[in-house]
């Protein structure tokens, strides 16, 4: 297992889910969507109990998915409350599974663990999705990745790459110094990069956030809620000036494990200047874009094909300056799916039945 049950996830944005069924596996569970009546989002199993079709390819009757096979209806807590057969009894065992699910930030965010523990005050925050008036956005896209999202945490953790992968589209010039400074609080990591007083990255100037010939500070600061969802507050000023008086080009970058190796990955940036044009905008998501799918994740997709499967840390891999944060991801990761395992098998534990209530030892 390569991601933990008991966390939430960005199962999609809010603009995605509607009245009609929408489908998503999430960590390996196949999910189906929709909105009932009154807005509230419902997430269920996506298997019907009777002869396993998948209910996204059924349709919506009120709150309910009839589904597409032989007709049983369930409602948004699963349970099956109409049944077109005989005397239209409904079976004791027809029910599936529904997960929690709070909308908040204009993402959907679904607990893929035991309901019981589902914790609304753990979900991460993303207050600059709602802030339209300091900010103007690129659309809410979702990228849909053949990659395991720990190589995508590894990336996104060690921007140095940029220098080198993105050298023509957002890098900086190779060797540029910066100051980094990482610190963890909990299942949460900020990790500070800083670079003064150089000419200003590709990103910039290609995002008209600063001229070539300016000398600049500038920041890529990141935070990620582990296991996988990334703020990463970035900007320029002239050197020497306030953060303050920046130009910003944030960004929310989250991923959500589809399988072991496929991931969706959930992206808007935004930015505080030149808010009226259009164009810009267009022009800011197209170079995310190109430098996502055109230098990222080929480069990611080869190192998956070259690690076969194999454990990240027994392939010895060599640490370098700027490796910190992705190294503490990685161990916090593993510690989150090794508890999980733990919560795991005590439940399991719970569930044997003593021996003396099957009759031996009598
Ligand atoms: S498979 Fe759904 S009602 Fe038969
Ligand atoms: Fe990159």
């Amino acid at each position: 297992m390569s991601f933990p049950k008991n966390a939430w996830y960005a199962a999609a944005w809010g603009a995605d889910i509607s009245r009609e069924l929408f489908a998503r596996t999430i960590i390996n569970e196949p999910l189906v969507f929709y909105r009932k009546e009154s807005g509230d989002v419902v997430a269920l199993s996506d298997m019907c109990p009777h002869r396993f079709a998948p209910l996204n390819k059924g349709k919506l009757v009120g709150d309910s998915i009839e589904c597409g096979y032989h007709g049983l209806h369930f409602d948004g807590s699963g349970g099956c409350v109409f049944n077109p057969h005989g005397d239209g009894s409904i079976p004791k065992t027809a029910k599936v599974r529904s997960f929690p699910i709070v909308e908040q930030d204009t993402l959907v965010w679904i607990w893929m663990g035991e309901a019981a523990a589902a914790d609304p005050v753990k979900i991460p925050d993303f207050p600059w999705l709602n802030d339209k008036e300091t900010f103007v956005f690129t659309p809410a896209s979702t990228f849909s990745m053949k990659l395991d999202y720990r190589l995508i945490v590894d990336n996104l953790l060690d921007l140095s790459h940029a220098a080198y992968l993105h050298a023509a589209t957002l890098g900086a010039a190779p060797g540029t110094k910066d100051i980094t400074d990482v610190r963890q609080e909990g299942t949460r990591i900020y990790s500070d990069r800083l670079i003064p007083n150089s000419p200003p990255a590709f990103v910039f100037t290609a995002t008209g956030a600063a001229n070539p010939d300016d000398i600049v500070d500038y920041w890529a600061n990141m935070r990620v809620d582990l296991p996988c969802a990334f703020y990463m507050d970035a900007g320029v000023t002239l050197s020497g000036r306030d953060k303050s008086e920046g130009n910003v080009l944030s960004s929310v970058q989250i991923l959500t494990p589809e399988t072991e190796d496929s991931s969706f990955y959930l992206w808007s940036a935004f930015r505080n200047y030149r808010k009226d044009d259009e164009v810009l905008t267009q022009v800011i998501a197209d170079t995310i874009k190109a430098a996502f799918s055109l230098e990222d994740e080929p480069m990611m997709h080869e190192v998956q094909v070259r690690m076969a499967g194999r454990d990240f840390w027994k392939m010895k891999p060599i640490l370098l300056s700027g490796d910190g944060a992705a190294v503490l991801a990685r161990r916090i990761t593993d510690k989150m799916i090794a508890e999980d395992l733990a919560i795991s098998e005590a439940s399991e534990s719970d569930k044997r039945i003593p021996l003396k209530e099957v009759g031996q030892g009598v």
